[in-house]
């Protein structure tokens, strides 16, 4: 396949789950990483550990990407990978982040919109305004700002791959999850909208909707809600962070160059009529 080795990616909500698994997939693919979350832990000189680890400059303990203030960008033989704290509902920070990545490692060519909260539960009596509004933020409207961050460079290099991750939720609905069901479909609209602006701007923007996914993040659910979400799935089992990855890589590379404002089901069959 036709890589994007040597490009530029940056992937958002990525100290874990999903974002860590895409992130790896893509640096073993040859690409420059940069690793963004919410937390970034600054640990003091621990060259030995970063040269050891499999993503260099990064590690991917859940909530916390680890780097050092003096080495925080670490050069493996093949990539460049840098760790950066960004919040992606403060836009201030957002361009600060993507003029240090443009500085130290050039134009984001790549964008992986992954962060997202998946915590507001609850039936409509008791959804709260508040939490609502958070969810829009972080899933829809941080993926919008950090689309308008890259999206100049892009346009410069005539070059440009924006991944949403959307959800199922985002094509089906979510009982008991208003907030998070609408900021998924807004994804969707969001980036069919984008693709048809960036699409003779050699833009290709595309989301992955993935069905329920083993990541720490749905380790708090019962052990019942999860046998009948298995039972629900086509396949009778959850999916895994690196078969999402895949489909990722293959949107991230050149090869998918005709593929755009694809909302691209990972599912294992979970969205399929299934009894
Ligand atoms: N796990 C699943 O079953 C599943 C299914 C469908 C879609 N998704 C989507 O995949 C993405 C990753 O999910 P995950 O399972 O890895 O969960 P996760 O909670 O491990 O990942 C979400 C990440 O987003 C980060 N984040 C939250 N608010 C942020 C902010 N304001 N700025 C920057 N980062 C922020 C968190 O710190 C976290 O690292 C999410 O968008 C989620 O909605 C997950």
């Amino acid at each position: 396949m036709e890589t994007s080795s040597g490009k530029v990616a940056l992937v958002t909500g990525a100290s874990g789950g999903l974002g860590s698994a895409i992130a790896s997939l893509l640096e073993a693919a040859g690409i420059n990483v940069v690793v963004t979350d919410l937390l970034v832990e600054r640990k003091d000189q621990d060259q030995t550990a970063l040269g050891k680890s499999p993503s260099a400059g990064h590690s991917m303990d859940r909530n916390c990407v680890s780097t050092d203030p003096t080495v925080s960008e670490v050069r493996t033989t093949e990539t460049k990978s840098l760790t950066l704290e960004m919040d992606v509902r403060n836009p201030q920070n957002i361009s600060e982040v993507f003029r240090r990545v443009e500085q130290d490692l050039g134009t984001v060519d790549i964008l992986v919109n992954n962060a997202g909260l998946m915590d507001n539960f609850g039936l409509m009596q008791v959804q709260n305004p508040l939490r609502w509004e958070e969810h829009l933020r972080v899933n829809l409207t941080g993926a919008f700002l950090c689309s308008k961050a890259a999206w100049t460079g892009m346009v410069k290099s005539s070059w440009g791959r924006i991944i949403n991750i959307s959800s199922i939720a985002g094509l089906m609905g979510a009982f008991g999850q208003p907030s998070y069901g609408a900021s998924k479909a807004g994804l969707i609209g969001l980036t069919r909208s984008l693709a048809l602006e960036g699409a003779t701007a050699g833009i290709t923007v595309n989301a992955v909707c993935p069905g329920l996914i083993h990541t720490d993040a749905i380790k708090s659910h019962k052990p019942e809600f999860l046998d009948r979400m298995k039972n629900r799935t086509a396949m009778r089992r959850l999916g895994t962070p690196e078969e999402v990855a895949a489909v990722v890589l293959f949107l991230a590379s050149a090869a998918a160059s005709y593929v755009t404002g694809a909302a691209i089901p990972v599912t294992g069959g979970a969205d399929l009529y299934t009894f």
